[in-house]
């Protein structure tokens, strides 16, 4: 099967790099756009199953699943300049358009589902959301992620909202390791104790069980401890609130309601 990418961004060198590096490859083909022309380049020399097209629609003509993994900003002219064929199989990363918007774009080709990867697919991790449910695709990704299906694309548009927490998260880590640069610890001991903390505690949070995280915030609050002082602080100072505030506002724009310039009060 050949699978094609409209855009050859971050997000498609993510999942490319994911599904080359699969164990389960089953004789795909991949297909790409001759865009970021040297991201596409370096992604077909590093993969025999992975050509570079000449144009956007010889992608759509050679392909049986077409990833659309343009910035929402050009998605229409993008898409109205293809011409899609009956029962093509047609999925979107974009993520501020709905799939109302891309069925009609992509006509009269087949649209199976919005999906939300994230760069960690590239190393084969991270969650990979979609809307709605499909079990082929589920079966495609579940090779580089943690697939999750939902029925109801607001959810989906919820999956997309937590995932701006990225480089919040990363921000988080360089205000602590600058911090500790500042009580005069070497840059290399302060990024090696930020990294080895962040890292070692979020693998605590991988198992799935249904019933939240309580459990382990109360595992690392000692009773009257550091933990405990802290969290309490931030709790007081509304560093959790302010954080749920700005998914609602991310989930807004997500949803057309919001744009870039819209701020939290
Ligand atoms: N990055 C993420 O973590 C992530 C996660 C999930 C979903 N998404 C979604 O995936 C989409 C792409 O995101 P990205 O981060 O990969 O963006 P990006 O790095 O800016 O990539 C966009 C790609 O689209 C290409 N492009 C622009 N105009 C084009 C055209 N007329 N025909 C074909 N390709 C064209 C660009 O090529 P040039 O460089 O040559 O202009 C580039 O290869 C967005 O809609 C985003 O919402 C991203």
């Amino acid at each position: 099967m050949t699978i094609g990418f409209i855009g050859a961004g971050a997000i498609t060198e993510a999942v490319v790099t994911g599904l080359c590096e699969a164990a389960d490859r089953r004789g795909r083909a991949i297909l790409l756009s001759p865009r970021t022309r040297e991201r596409s380049r370096s992604l077909s020399e590093r993969y025999a199953a992975v050509r570079v097209a000449a144009d956007n629609q010889q992608v759509v003509d050679r392909s049986e699943l077409v990833f659309l993994a343009v910035r929402p900003q050009v998605a229409e002219t993008v898409l109205a300049a293809l011409a899609f064929r009956p029962q093509q199989r047609v999925a979107s990363f974009i993520a501020t358009v709905d799939s109302a918007q891309i069925s009609r774009l992509i006509q009269p080709a087949r649209f199976i589902a919005r999906v939300a990867p994230v760069p960690p697919a590239a190393r084969r991790a991270g969650p990979i959301a979609m809307c709605p449910p499909n079990e082929s695709l589920a079966e495609l990704f579940s090779s580089i992620g943690t697939v999750i299906q939902v029925s109801d694309e607001g959810q989906l548009d919820a999956f997309f909202s937590v995932s701006a927490l990225m480089a919040p998260y990363f921000e988080l880590l360089e205000s602590v390791s600058a911090w500790l640069r500042a009580q005069g610890v070497e840059a290399a001991q302060a990024d090696a104790y930020t990294g080895s903390l962040f890292r070692a505690i979020a693998e605590k949070s991988t198992q799935p069980s249904g019933e939240g995280f309580a459990e382990l915030v109360a595992e690392h609050a000692t009773r009257a401890g550091i933990n405990e002082q802290m969290r309490r602080e931030l709790l007081a100072a509304g560093f959790f609130s302010q954080a749920q505030a700005g998914l609602d506002l991310i989930k807004e724009r997500m949803q057309g309601r919001a744009t870039y310039e819209d701020t939290l009060k």
